[in-house]
């Protein structure tokens, strides 16, 4: 995180300059940090200011003040960015889904790819400046002389909770746990703006109450919808305790009624008292467990429970350099194996699988591997084997199978350091490392970087106005290992 780094340079500058919470004072922005906060220095001391965007003068008002940096946010602009544009959401900037609608959209690129570069140098001591081959955005329609961002999610969960007796839904307010209540986010399809808010209202009808993250009763906890490349829908309630029959009958009926495009209704219970989101036990009142989406042209079905990318634009993208990685330096790449870890529903194993001899994909969650197996099937791939296990006990059994590359796609805590140490013992010629998160990419990197070299990283914008980036990056073992 920019602004971490920042902070760790600067401390005790407080004992030097002289300001105090609730101060207006005038500032000049002179960097931006990867959420969007804009930077500006009284003297050496730094202040991290919402709402401000770098090359800019703004008043500003003084929130928070800590030894090392300080918050405020801007309240007038006394000189204006050429990248600033009125934010296309009435949610912003209380809403914390998206940090950078304040900014011309390239520009929001230009600022993640900013910061992965400065977190690679600090965390890595990596600099990758001169390494970015590609940094894939959305597509620009030329007859809407715009980018095709709009219902860009494929999959979204919302938090459901009470204003005023009034059960909502929609996204956390920055840095809280405060559900606001949307009824329009322009990252979902009109298809599932429209359906929340008619979901919503049933709920609201029927009297069911939602989840209370304080005291732990009531009963809806968050609702998820995915949605498919032929716009249809499944949907997932996630409850903390059992609905009354004749209510889930009524809410069945009414949402299948009026939307023909809902193809499956899934009850999942949640009575953990924690933030995660799925509970383990589900029923499906509606369909089946199951909806298909397409990917380079291979079909994948997915349960409820599977991860897929969000964002089905961009995935097809990621996906075709994942395999330009694969293909890069090698005259021929049809006889080498390949690992798949954490493979999800197997969507980078059977992309890659018609490219090489042989994929082997490890995943932990049992419901993701079924898919993948099922995947494999659907789409007549026939060289790839997929084991439900975690990477870090897997890999030194399939690590004997004479593998050439390993390709890994982490959660956003990044790969276990016995992960790392396998591939390096067993001098894997090539790796290739999709993270959704340059943190912890950056830490792994600062291991592998002893026995690799980062020949090209891409930058993929999946997570398009927030703060999030997604990377490819193409690992090939030293020629001389230390
Ligand atoms: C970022 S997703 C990538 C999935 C897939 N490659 C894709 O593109 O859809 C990470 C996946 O790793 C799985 N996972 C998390 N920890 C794991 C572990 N220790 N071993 C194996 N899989 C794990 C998650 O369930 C999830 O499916």
């Amino acid at each position: 995180m920019l602004s971490l780094l920042y902070r760790e340079w600067d401390k005790n500058m407080i004992n030097q300059i002289n300001i105090k919470e609730n101060d207006i004072v005038t500032l000049s922005i002179i960097d931006q940090d990867y959420d969007g906060l804009g930077i500006a220095k009284l003297d050496d001391y730094l202040i991290f200011v919402k709402g401000a965007i770098v090359g800019e003068k703004v008043t500003a008002k003084i929130d928070k003040i800590s030894k090392s940096f300080a918050f405020a946010h801007a309240l007038t602009c006394l000189k204006k960015s050429d990248n600033r544009i009125d934010p296309k959401c009435k949610y912003f900037p209380k809403c914390g889904g998206c940090s950078l609608l304040h900014m011309k959209y390239p520009f929001t690129v230009h600022v993640k790819k900013n910061s992965f570069i400065v977190t690679m140098k600090k965390i890595a001591g990596l600099d990758v400046k001169d390494l970015i081959d590609e940094v894939i955005m959305m597509d620009y329609d030329k007859t809407k002389l715009d980018y095709d961002i709009k219902g860009f999610r494929n999959k979204i969960q919302m938090p459901v909770s009470s204003s005023n007796g009034k059960l909502i839904v929609g996204y956390y307010e920055k840095e809280t746990h405060n559900v606001i209540d949307i009824d329009y986010c322009f990252s979902q399809s009109d298809n599932v703006n429209d359906l929340i808010k008619y979901i919503k209202n049933i709920c609201r009808d029927l009297k069911i109450s939602s989840y209370d993250e304080v005291t732990k009763k009531g009963i809806i906890r968050h609702i998820l919808i995915r949605e498919n490349y032929l716009n249809e829908l499944m949907v997932v309630l996630i409850i903390n305790e059992e609905l009354k029959k004749d209510l889930i009958e009524i809410l069945k009926n009414k949402i299948i009624n009026k939307y023909h495009n809902v193809i499956s209704i899934i009850m999942n219970y949640n009575y953990k008292k924690n933030n995660v989101i799925l509970g383990d036990d589900y029923k499906v009142i509606f369909g089946k467990d199951e909806i298909i989406d397409c990917i380079l042209n291979n079909k994948y079905k997915l349960s409820h429970k599977s991860f897929f990318q969000v964002n089905r634009t961009q995935t097809n993208k990621l996906y075709s350099k994942v395999i330009e990685y694969l293909k890069d330096g090698e005259e021929d790449i049809n006889n080498i194996n390949v690992i798949d870890g954490y493979c999800g529903v197997g969507s980078i194993s059977l992309s890659i699988a018609k490219h090489v001899k042989h994929v082997y994909g490890i995943e932990v969650v049992k419901e993701a591997i079924d898919d993948a197996i099922v995947n494999a099937k659907i789409n007549d791939i026939h060289n790839v084997s997929f084991y439900c296990d975690k990477v870090e006990d897997k890999i030194n059994d399939l690590i004997d199978k004479d593998i050439d590359c390993v390709v890994i796609d982490p959660p956003r805590k990044g790969v276990e350091r016995s992960v790392i140490d396998s591939i390096i013992n067993n001098r894997i010629k090539k790796v290739i490392y999709v993270s959704c998160n340059p943190a912890t990419l950056a830490r792994d990197l600062g291991v592998l970087k002893e026995f690799y070299d980062v020949k090209k990283i891409s930058l993929v914008d999946m997570f398009c106005y927030s703060s999030g980036i997604e990377t490819v990056c193409c690992l090939v073992k030293k020629r001389k290992q230390v």
